[in-house]
């Protein structure tokens, strides 16, 4: 094992963090933070605010969650008016979002976007270019060719379900998994505590007050042990968690909480679940060998488990 310090994880809960940009006009106030391959911006947005992007090289997701902002994207000569609860893959190229109604936005950018990966709070946290990960290789491109992908999610919530509904979908360099909002607590007999061998987890928590539990390997030098963490943040906010750290989120206190899970690139282990992502039929599968599909260890829900 490398005698390298493990990466911490970045933690930010925006009451307690200034923006990192601020739109000329005043209508929107965006905190970005980063991982290796991807960034986590989240806007905090007034009607009329515009959310423009002049080349983006590679597609980019924007989640306009429950009872929150609508927004207008524009894209490829396409465009939707975007209700809240609603998540929206945008192409590659010229974007725009114009806000409709006031609330959150939150965009994921994959490391491509290189402007954006400067700007984030926590970018000397990756100077050295995290070469414990994968790289971000892109997936094939879309059946049919990129374009505005909008998906209301309301339609895949089951009101009466299983308390942990996972709903994911990908792209050609990410995966988010939109949980259905908690209205009760995890059952702390019911934790699943596990890593992943090399790549990040975001968690964008949104509602609510989370609990984060993380155990960092040991390496050789006892110098470098980190204590085990039980960070509790309040929201929104967003944790970024090392690869090989072990982790599990329960939500505490009363009332909705939600969590939102980000992966850059997909995680082949979900794509190659059958029925498992919710618009797989518009993306193909990347060729790769059977043994590159498991990347996760640890206590595993069933959802969690290749099919
Ligand atoms: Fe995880």
């Amino acid at each position: 094992m490398a005698d390298r310090p493990p990466r911490k994880a970045s933690k930010a809960e925006f009451c307690k963090l200034d923006p990192q940009v601020v739109e000329s006009d005043g209508k929107a106030r965006t905190w970005i933070t980063r991982g290796g391959n991807f960034a986590v911006a989240v806007s905090e947005v007034d009607a009329g605010a515009r959310l423009e992007r002049d080349a983006n090289p590679e597609e980019y997701m924007v989640i306009l969650p429950p009872g929150n902002a609508s927004a207008r994207i524009e894209a490829g000569g396409d465009a939707i008016d975007a209700q809240a609860d609603s998540l929206t893959i945008v192409p590659p190229g010229r974007s725009r979002i114009t806000v409709t109604s006031n609330g959150l936005i939150a965009r994921i950018f994959s490391k491509a976007s290189e402007d954006i990966m400067a700007l984030a709070g926590n970018a000397d946290t990756y100077a050295d270019g995290a070469p414990e990960l994968a790289p971000p290789t892109l997936w094939p491109e879309p059946y049919d060719g990129y374009r505005l992908r909008h998906y209301p999610l309301a339609q895949y919530a089951k009101p009466d379900g299983e308390r942990i509904q996972p709903r994911v979908f990908r792209s050609t360099n990410m995966l988010v998994n939109l949980f259905v909002h908690y209205k009760t607590r995890r059952d702390t007999s019911q934790l699943s505590p596990h890593w992943h061998d090399d790549f990040e987890q975001a968690s964008l928590t949104l509602n609510g007050r989370w609990v984060h539990h993380m155990r960092y390997n040991w390496g050789p030098n006892l110098a470098s042990w980190v204590p085990d963490d039980h960070a509790e943040m309040s929201t929104p906010s967003v944790i970024i968690i090392p690869a090989t750290v072990v982790h599990t989120s329960r939500d505490v206190g009363e009332g909705e909480s939600s969590l939102y899970d980000i992966f850059c690139p997909p995680r082949l282990d979900f794509a190659r679940k059958k029925g498992f992502v919710i618009n797989e039929a518009e993306y193909p599968l990347p060729d790769a060998p059977e043994d590159d599909t498991i990347k996760t260890g640890g206590s595993l829900l069933a959802w969690q488990k290749p099919g």
